[in-house]
Protein backbone atom coordinates (compact mmCIF):
# COMPACT_ATOMS: atom_id res chain seq x y z
CA UNK A 1 0.00 0.00 0.00
CA UNK A 2 1.25 3.55 -1.17
CA UNK A 3 2.44 5.68 1.74
CA UNK A 4 -0.75 7.93 2.88
CA UNK A 5 -0.68 11.89 1.77
CA UNK A 6 -2.47 13.60 4.02
CA UNK A 7 -3.08 17.72 3.53
CA UNK A 8 -3.92 19.57 6.86
CA UNK A 9 -5.93 22.98 6.42
CA UNK A 10 -5.12 25.35 9.25
CA UNK A 11 -1.75 22.87 9.72
CA UNK A 12 0.94 24.97 10.81
CA UNK A 13 -0.07 25.93 14.36
CA UNK A 14 -1.60 24.28 16.89
CA UNK A 15 -4.22 20.91 16.74
CA UNK A 16 -3.70 20.77 12.75
CA UNK A 17 0.51 21.00 13.62
CA UNK A 18 -0.15 17.98 16.21
CA UNK A 19 -1.78 15.75 13.34
CA UNK A 20 0.99 16.68 11.04
CA UNK A 21 3.32 15.42 13.68
CA UNK A 22 1.52 11.99 14.23
CA UNK A 23 1.11 11.95 10.54
CA UNK A 24 4.68 11.71 9.52
CA UNK A 25 5.73 10.22 12.53
CA UNK A 26 3.68 7.24 10.76
CA UNK A 27 5.19 7.25 7.41
CA UNK A 28 2.94 9.68 5.67
CA UNK A 29 3.79 12.91 4.07
CA UNK A 30 1.92 15.81 4.28
CA UNK A 31 0.91 19.03 2.98
CA UNK A 32 0.21 21.75 5.06
CA UNK A 33 -2.33 24.82 3.73
CA UNK A 34 -2.01 28.27 6.20
CA UNK A 35 -1.86 31.74 6.08
CA UNK A 36 0.84 31.34 8.54
CA UNK A 37 3.63 31.98 6.34
CA UNK A 38 6.76 31.69 8.74
CA UNK A 39 4.92 29.24 10.93
CA UNK A 40 4.90 27.55 7.30
CA UNK A 41 8.36 27.95 6.61
CA UNK A 42 9.51 26.32 10.34
CA UNK A 43 7.23 23.15 9.78
CA UNK A 44 9.26 22.77 6.44
CA UNK A 45 12.90 24.00 8.59
CA UNK A 46 12.00 20.90 11.30
CA UNK A 47 10.48 18.32 8.90
CA UNK A 48 12.41 18.49 5.40
CA UNK A 49 11.05 17.09 2.47
CA UNK A 50 7.76 14.85 3.43
CA UNK A 51 6.57 18.21 4.18
CA UNK A 52 4.89 20.40 1.24
CA UNK A 53 3.06 23.83 2.27
CA UNK A 54 0.68 26.48 0.31
CA UNK A 55 0.27 29.44 1.62
CA UNK A 56 -3.41 29.79 1.58
CA UNK A 57 -6.20 31.63 3.23
CA UNK A 58 -9.20 29.87 3.53
CA UNK A 59 -11.58 32.47 3.24
CA UNK A 60 -10.37 33.70 -0.56
CA UNK A 61 -11.51 30.61 -3.36
CA UNK A 62 -9.10 31.97 -5.27
CA UNK A 63 -6.36 30.75 -3.29
CA UNK A 64 -8.19 27.52 -2.60
CA UNK A 65 -8.08 27.22 -6.51
CA UNK A 66 -4.31 27.76 -6.72
CA UNK A 67 -3.38 25.97 -4.31
CA UNK A 68 -5.28 22.83 -6.07
CA UNK A 69 -3.06 23.43 -8.90
CA UNK A 70 0.02 22.31 -6.97
CA UNK A 71 -1.65 19.58 -5.47
CA UNK A 72 -0.31 17.77 -8.29
CA UNK A 73 3.08 17.49 -7.31
CA UNK A 74 1.91 15.17 -4.70
CA UNK A 75 -1.75 13.94 -4.81
CA UNK A 76 -3.03 13.75 -1.10
CA UNK A 77 -5.43 10.70 0.03
CA UNK A 78 -6.32 11.81 3.40
CA UNK A 79 -8.14 15.64 4.32
CA UNK A 80 -8.55 17.18 8.00
CA UNK A 81 -10.20 20.04 7.53
CA UNK A 82 -8.94 21.75 10.29
CA UNK A 83 -8.71 25.59 9.77
CA UNK A 84 -11.19 27.39 11.88
CA UNK A 85 -11.27 30.50 13.73
CA UNK A 86 -13.62 32.22 17.07
CA UNK A 87 -14.64 35.02 15.93
CA UNK A 88 -14.77 38.81 18.00
CA UNK A 89 -17.45 37.66 20.39
CA UNK A 90 -21.04 39.49 19.69
CA UNK A 91 -24.29 39.26 21.52
CA UNK A 92 -27.33 38.25 20.09
CA UNK A 93 -28.75 41.18 19.84
CA UNK A 94 -25.84 43.33 18.48
CA UNK A 95 -24.45 41.10 15.46
CA UNK A 96 -22.21 42.52 12.37
CA UNK A 97 -23.04 41.47 9.52
CA UNK A 98 -19.20 41.48 8.27
CA UNK A 99 -18.11 39.49 11.22
CA UNK A 100 -20.98 36.89 10.44
CA UNK A 101 -19.71 36.63 7.32
CA UNK A 102 -15.57 36.24 8.09
CA UNK A 103 -16.29 33.59 10.45
CA UNK A 104 -18.52 31.66 8.25
CA UNK A 105 -16.13 32.13 5.17
CA UNK A 106 -13.67 30.47 6.92
CA UNK A 107 -15.01 27.65 8.67
CA UNK A 108 -17.95 26.60 6.92
CA UNK A 109 -17.44 27.75 3.19
CA UNK A 110 -13.16 27.05 3.31
CA UNK A 111 -14.38 23.57 4.67
CA UNK A 112 -16.26 22.86 1.79
CA UNK A 113 -13.79 24.45 -1.10
CA UNK A 114 -10.87 22.75 0.51
CA UNK A 115 -13.18 19.55 0.58
CA UNK A 116 -13.94 19.85 -3.65
CA UNK A 117 -10.45 21.05 -4.35
CA UNK A 118 -9.10 17.83 -2.23
CA UNK A 119 -11.77 15.85 -4.17
CA UNK A 120 -10.99 16.63 -7.62
CA UNK A 121 -7.13 16.32 -6.36
CA UNK A 122 -7.01 13.49 -4.35
CA UNK A 123 -5.55 9.91 -5.26
CA UNK A 124 -7.33 6.79 -4.57
CA UNK A 125 -6.16 5.15 -1.57
CA UNK A 126 -7.89 1.92 0.11
CA UNK A 127 -7.76 3.71 3.59
CA UNK A 128 -8.85 6.69 2.72
CA UNK A 129 -10.68 9.55 5.08
CA UNK A 130 -11.51 12.92 5.44
CA UNK A 131 -11.63 14.38 9.43
CA UNK A 132 -13.61 17.76 9.55
CA UNK A 133 -12.52 19.75 13.09
CA UNK A 134 -15.90 20.58 14.93
CA UNK A 135 -15.66 21.11 18.33
CA UNK A 136 -18.33 20.67 21.48
CA UNK A 137 -19.55 24.15 20.25
CA UNK A 138 -20.79 22.40 17.42
CA UNK A 139 -23.81 21.00 19.94
CA UNK A 140 -23.24 22.95 23.08
CA UNK A 141 -23.71 26.28 21.63
CA UNK A 142 -20.29 27.62 22.13
CA UNK A 143 -19.20 30.28 24.72
CA UNK A 144 -21.30 33.28 25.24
CA UNK A 145 -20.76 35.73 23.06
CA UNK A 146 -19.67 33.10 20.28
CA UNK A 147 -23.07 31.74 18.90
CA UNK A 148 -21.57 32.40 15.19
CA UNK A 149 -18.66 29.88 16.35
CA UNK A 150 -21.26 27.42 17.42
CA UNK A 151 -23.48 27.59 14.27
CA UNK A 152 -20.66 26.94 12.37
CA UNK A 153 -18.90 23.99 14.04
CA UNK A 154 -22.87 22.79 14.11
CA UNK A 155 -22.48 23.07 10.23
CA UNK A 156 -19.80 20.73 9.94
CA UNK A 157 -21.50 18.10 11.83
CA UNK A 158 -24.28 18.04 9.07
CA UNK A 159 -21.52 17.83 6.44
CA UNK A 160 -20.16 15.10 7.65
CA UNK A 161 -22.81 13.26 7.64
CA UNK A 162 -23.58 14.25 3.51
CA UNK A 163 -19.96 13.61 3.08
CA UNK A 164 -19.92 10.70 4.59
CA UNK A 165 -23.06 9.37 3.12
CA UNK A 166 -22.07 10.49 -0.83
CA UNK A 167 -18.43 9.28 -0.54
CA UNK A 168 -19.18 5.68 0.93
CA UNK A 169 -17.93 3.16 0.67
CA UNK A 170 -14.33 4.85 -0.58
CA UNK A 171 -14.16 7.45 1.61
CA UNK A 172 -14.41 7.57 5.04
CA UNK A 173 -15.43 10.82 6.59
CA UNK A 174 -15.63 11.91 10.96
CA UNK A 175 -15.66 14.84 12.75
CA UNK A 176 -13.96 15.30 15.85
CA UNK A 177 -15.74 17.43 18.57
CA UNK A 178 -12.57 18.62 20.58
CA UNK A 179 -13.43 20.65 24.26
CA UNK A 180 -11.15 23.68 25.88
CA UNK A 181 -7.75 22.45 23.62
CA UNK A 182 -4.76 24.12 25.08
CA UNK A 183 -3.72 26.34 22.26
CA UNK A 184 -4.20 29.91 20.85
CA UNK A 185 -7.48 29.85 20.03
CA UNK A 186 -8.25 30.19 23.73
CA UNK A 187 -6.38 32.72 24.51
CA UNK A 188 -8.83 35.21 22.75
CA UNK A 189 -12.14 33.33 24.92
CA UNK A 190 -10.25 33.75 28.55
CA UNK A 191 -9.11 37.34 30.01
CA UNK A 192 -5.92 35.33 31.88
CA UNK A 193 -4.32 31.97 32.12
CA UNK A 194 -6.27 32.37 35.60
CA UNK A 195 -9.63 32.29 33.99
CA UNK A 196 -8.80 29.53 31.87
CA UNK A 197 -7.31 27.28 34.76
CA UNK A 198 -10.74 28.52 36.91
CA UNK A 199 -12.78 26.99 33.63
CA UNK A 200 -10.99 23.69 33.69
CA UNK A 201 -11.54 23.12 37.25
CA UNK A 202 -15.43 22.66 35.59
CA UNK A 203 -14.20 19.90 33.28
CA UNK A 204 -14.38 16.40 34.59
CA UNK A 205 -10.93 15.22 34.10
CA UNK A 206 -9.71 18.64 35.60
CA UNK A 207 -7.65 20.29 32.79
CA UNK A 208 -7.13 21.48 29.23
CA UNK A 209 -6.93 19.06 26.61
CA UNK A 210 -4.08 19.24 24.39
CA UNK A 211 -3.19 19.33 20.66
CA UNK A 212 -1.68 16.22 20.86
CA UNK A 213 -4.66 13.83 22.43
CA UNK A 214 -6.90 15.78 19.51
CA UNK A 215 -4.20 14.76 17.24
CA UNK A 216 -4.07 11.00 18.60
CA UNK A 217 -8.26 10.67 17.96
CA UNK A 218 -7.62 12.20 14.49
CA UNK A 219 -4.89 9.51 13.56
CA UNK A 220 -7.14 6.48 14.37
CA UNK A 221 -10.05 8.08 12.46
CA UNK A 222 -7.76 8.80 9.65
CA UNK A 223 -6.05 5.54 9.75
CA UNK A 224 -7.95 3.11 11.79
CA UNK A 225 -11.25 3.11 12.45
CA UNK A 226 -11.62 1.18 9.44
CA UNK A 227 -16.07 0.40 9.99
CA UNK A 228 -16.64 3.99 11.51
CA UNK A 229 -18.21 6.67 9.16
CA UNK A 230 -20.67 9.67 9.72
CA UNK A 231 -19.63 9.78 13.22
CA UNK A 232 -18.54 12.28 15.42
CA UNK A 233 -16.29 11.83 18.41
CA UNK A 234 -15.55 14.20 21.46
CA UNK A 235 -12.29 14.75 23.02
CA UNK A 236 -13.09 17.29 25.72
CA UNK A 237 -12.05 15.52 28.91
CA UNK A 238 -15.65 14.79 29.61
CA UNK A 239 -17.34 18.06 28.92
CA UNK A 240 -20.11 18.03 26.97
N1 LIG B 1 -8.37 24.89 20.78
C1 LIG B 1 -9.59 24.51 21.11
O1 LIG B 1 -9.97 24.57 22.29
C2 LIG B 1 -10.52 23.98 20.07
C3 LIG B 1 -11.71 23.37 20.51
C4 LIG B 1 -12.60 22.88 19.58
C5 LIG B 1 -12.33 23.00 18.24
N2 LIG B 1 -11.18 23.60 17.83
C6 LIG B 1 -10.97 23.72 16.38
O2 LIG B 1 -9.74 23.13 16.04
C7 LIG B 1 -9.22 23.79 14.87
C8 LIG B 1 -7.78 24.19 15.14
O3 LIG B 1 -7.78 25.07 16.24
P1 LIG B 1 -6.47 25.40 17.11
O4 LIG B 1 -6.92 25.49 18.50
O5 LIG B 1 -5.35 24.51 16.73
O6 LIG B 1 -6.22 26.89 16.59
P2 LIG B 1 -4.88 27.72 16.33
O7 LIG B 1 -5.34 29.12 16.29
O8 LIG B 1 -3.82 27.30 17.31
O9 LIG B 1 -4.42 27.21 14.88
C9 LIG B 1 -5.23 27.45 13.78
C10 LIG B 1 -4.40 27.39 12.52
O10 LIG B 1 -5.29 27.69 11.43
C11 LIG B 1 -4.71 28.72 10.64
N3 LIG B 1 -5.77 29.51 10.04
C12 LIG B 1 -6.65 30.30 10.66
N4 LIG B 1 -7.43 30.91 9.76
C13 LIG B 1 -7.02 30.50 8.55
C14 LIG B 1 -7.40 30.80 7.22
N5 LIG B 1 -8.36 31.71 6.95
N6 LIG B 1 -6.77 30.19 6.20
C15 LIG B 1 -5.77 29.32 6.45
N7 LIG B 1 -5.34 29.02 7.68
C16 LIG B 1 -5.96 29.60 8.72
C17 LIG B 1 -3.85 29.54 11.59
O11 LIG B 1 -2.86 30.27 10.89
C18 LIG B 1 -3.28 28.45 12.49
O12 LIG B 1 -2.10 27.89 11.94
C19 LIG B 1 -10.15 24.97 14.60
O13 LIG B 1 -11.06 24.62 13.58
C20 LIG B 1 -10.87 25.15 15.91
O14 LIG B 1 -12.13 25.74 15.75
C21 LIG B 1 -10.27 24.09 18.71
Amino acid sequence: MSAPVVLITGGAAGIGLAIAARALARGAKVWLWDRDADALHAARTVWGGDVRTAEVDLADPDAILRAETRLAELPPTHLVNNAGILGQPMALDAMQADEIQRVLAINVTGTLLASAAFLRARAAHPQAAIVNMSSIAGTNGGAPGHAVYGASKAALLALTSAMARDLAPGIRVNALAPGIIDTEIQKSVFASRAALEATAQGIPLGRLGTPDEVAEAAEWLLFAAAYVTGETMRVGGGRK
